[in-house]
């Protein structure tokens, strides 16, 4: 089974308690998004592979280290835009490409309307980027739709999730690693994440 990685980071629970306020406006929730990402981001690379290589300092010549995997960002739409600014300053050479998905109100099972994602894999690792994982259906949809892809590795980066979430991915996909920064108390009878912070797309795009 994979590991779920809860950050515990102050600066972390500081910022997602701020995303969950109602009274956050839609350009501070998009600054928040992007803050928790890059914070996140920290937390989700920390095993990238690195092989050596050589600078010269103005001083000499030494041996230092650069990130040897091709990274690809997957943000889901719509939630998961506002994520990806955050993980590219701090790996601006990572690919970005997008998944669209949305929720059906009444099956509440992922229906996907874009992706372009190129014949053949040209990343090694892939980063799902989604802000909530709340029945799993989507997180899920999207790791398969990597590995028909031919993605060997995946990571899930979300900022809340709820229990049934989690079950649903890892029994899914036991390979993938889970990064987070809070798991919530359960879903309502419409399947939205409780306490959770509302609809993240919503709250980012000013349409709710
Ligand atoms: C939200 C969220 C996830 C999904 C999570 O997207 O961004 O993609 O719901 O729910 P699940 O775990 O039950 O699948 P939504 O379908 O609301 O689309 P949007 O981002 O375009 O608003
Ligand atoms: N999607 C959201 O944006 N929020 C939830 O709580 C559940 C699904």
């Amino acid at each position: 089974m994979s590991t779920v990685h809860i950050s515990n980071h102050p600066l972390i629970r500081h910022k997602v308690t701020m995303m969950r306020d109602f009274k956050t406006e839609p350009k501070k929730f998009r600054e928040l998004i992007r803050e928790v990402a890059l914070l996140l981001a920290y937390e989700a690379t920390a095993d990238l592979a690195l092989q050596d290589k050589v600078v010269t300092t103005p001083l000499a010549q030494t041996r230092g280290a650069e990130l040897k995997e091709v990274v690809g960002l997957v943000p889901v739409l719509r939630a998961g835009l506002g994520m990806v600014e955050g993980f590219w300053e701090m790996m601006p050479a990572a690919e970005v490409w997008h998944i669209g998905l949305y929720r059906d109100h009444k099956t509440l099972e992922p229906i996907q309307y874009y992706n372009r994602l190129p014949v053949a894999p040209t990343v090694d690792v892939c980063i799902i980027l989604d802000p909530m994982l709340a029945t799993g259906g989507s997180a899920t949809a999207t790791a398969q739709i990597l590995k028909d892809w031919g993605a060997k590795k995946i990571k899930y980066v979300g900022i809340i999730a709820a229990p049934e979430g989690i079950k649903r991915l890892q029994t899914a996909h036991p390979d993938v690693e889970i990064y987070l920064a809070a798991i919530d108390d359960h879903l309502n009878e419409n399947a939205y994440i409780v306490p959770g912070l509302g609809d993240a797309g919503d709250r980012q795009f000013g349409t709710g």
